[in-house]
């Protein structure tokens, strides 16, 4: 048993002041003075549902010196993050059942949080071609298909991978990047790029893809999920296609939302991103776009990598920075405690938005559910530092950044995984 006492509980109807109680993995009551079991202390500090993130990549199997299920879920566990939905970039792939069977053991044996594969959409990942993975007999055991990493080349194999993702009811879960028009870019293409003389990735590579799955979403009726999304055209032609109806969701990232491409240190490759770190006229858009609904939830897009590999330089070094341990420090600090966003707002994008989308359970904290629960504190000031990271990627442009909002506990179903 658990008591948690003296936070402000985010409830169904806003924050409460009331005490906890836990037991059997449960929540089995919210009231006043309430002293049963271990008590734990949550003076000045909020309790809300734990998060749920719809994009990591752990790399395991196949790239465990980047990282592993082991430390990436326990890096997700600090921060605050109960249930995440994993990448399929990885080897083997998760395209057949063998090899889900395969994951799915790893998993078992090593998460400390609820972990769910995705399985691919085309055989090997690539995108290329026209061989899908055994779609329908992973069907039970993946959250969705995905390319991540790649985007679908052609619009015959992705139309035939939404008929199949809509027969089994799972999303298509799809990073939009048209290959034809990377030009070879690292950075955002713009102004920054080419005073720089930096190669820029046109924000239209993106926006091609978000375009065409879209129209194929609307035509099969799949649930479509864009992937970090980063261009302000996107977000009008998301808008757009939900307004007629389409099933089509999506996700922003944390870097997405507070840093710019005029924040790059084009000497540091933790700068650089797929996709890359847009305009200040796209991160408005994003901003508007989740105020409005046409984003639905926030995404991590944890992407690990190792110290040489990040010191390659901007233009050699792999794209992706680590998110799962700064995220709401991050998104609290820029955008809730500067009065753009409410804190309610941002918890929900966080957690409850993305059980929504996804069909998955609530974290609500109601008598009854599970208790998932993370405990957080909005008061005392720190500073990231990525050696502090559990995460094997060390791979941030956030270290040094001095935050509020940090992660004292996280619960799932009961059990404590992470008390700072
Ligand atoms: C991802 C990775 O490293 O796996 N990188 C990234 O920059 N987001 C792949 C991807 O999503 O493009
Ligand atoms: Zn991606």
């Amino acid at each position: 048993m658990i008591t948690l006492k003296n936070g402000r509980i985010l409830s169904t109807d806003g924050f409460i002041e009331k005490d906890v109680l836990i037991e059997n993995g449960k929540i089995v009551k919210i009231d006043n003075n309430i002293n049963q079991g271990r008590i734990i202390d949550c003076k000045n500090k909020i309790i809300a549902p734990s998060f749920i993130d719809p994009h990591v990549h752990m790399r395991e199997p196949g790239f465990e010196a980047k990282e592993t299920i082991k430390q990436g879920s326990l890096a997700a566990a600090k921060g605050g993050y109960t249930k995440v939905f994993l990448m399929p970039n990885i080897n083997p792939k998760p395209n057949n059942l063998e090899n889900i069977n395969y994951i799915n053991d790893i998993i078992k044996r090593d998460s400390v949080i609820d972990s769910i594969q995705s399985g691919t959409i085309t055989l090997n990942q690539s995108g290329l071609g026209n061989d899908l993975s055994d779609m329908e007999s992973i069907a039970p055991y993946v959250c969705g298909y995905s390319d991540d990493g790649n985007g679908v080349y052609t619009s015959s194999t992705m139309y035939e991978a939404m008929k199949i993702a809509k027969k089994v009811n799972k999303p298509i879960i799809s990073h939009c990047e048209d290959r034809d028009m990377l030009f070879g870019g690292v950075i955002h293409e713009g102004e920054f790029s080419k005073k720089n003389n930096v190669p820029g990735i046109p924000g239209i590579s993106e926006t091609l893809e978000v375009a065409r799955n879209a129209i194929l979403a609307l035509e099969t009726g799949c649930h479509l999920h864009i992937c970090h999304t980063s261009i302000k055209e996107t977000i009008d032609i998301i808008r757009y296609f939900k307004s007629v109806g389409c099933n089509i969701t999506c996700e922003v990232s944390p870097h997405h939302l507070t840093l710019t491409d005029e924040d790059i240190d084009i000497n540091d490759a933790n700068y650089k991103m797929n996709p890359p770190l847009s305009s200040k006229k796209d991160v408005e858009a994003l901003i508007n776009g989740l105020i409005d609904g046409t984003i639905d939830c926030i995404a991590t897009d944890h992407a690990p990598h190792t110290e040489e590999e990040k010191t390659r330089g901007i233009l050699k070094a792999p794209f992706g920075i680590v998110g799962l341990e700064t995220a709401f420090p991050v998104l609290y600090t820029d955008l809730v405690k500067t009065g753009i966003l409410s804190l309610e707002f941002v918890l929900d994008k966080l957690s409850n938005s993305v059980a929504k989308i996804f069909k998955l359970d609530n974290n609500n904290i109601v008598v009854g559910n599970d208790a998932n629960i993370v405990v957080i504190d909005l008061e005392k000031e720190f500073e990231i530092n990525k050696n502090d990271f559990v995460s094997k990627g060390k791979n941030t442009p956030y270290h040094g950044k001095k935050c509020y909002g940090q992660i004292n506990l996280t619960i799932l179903r009961g059990e404590i995984i992470y008390e700072l």
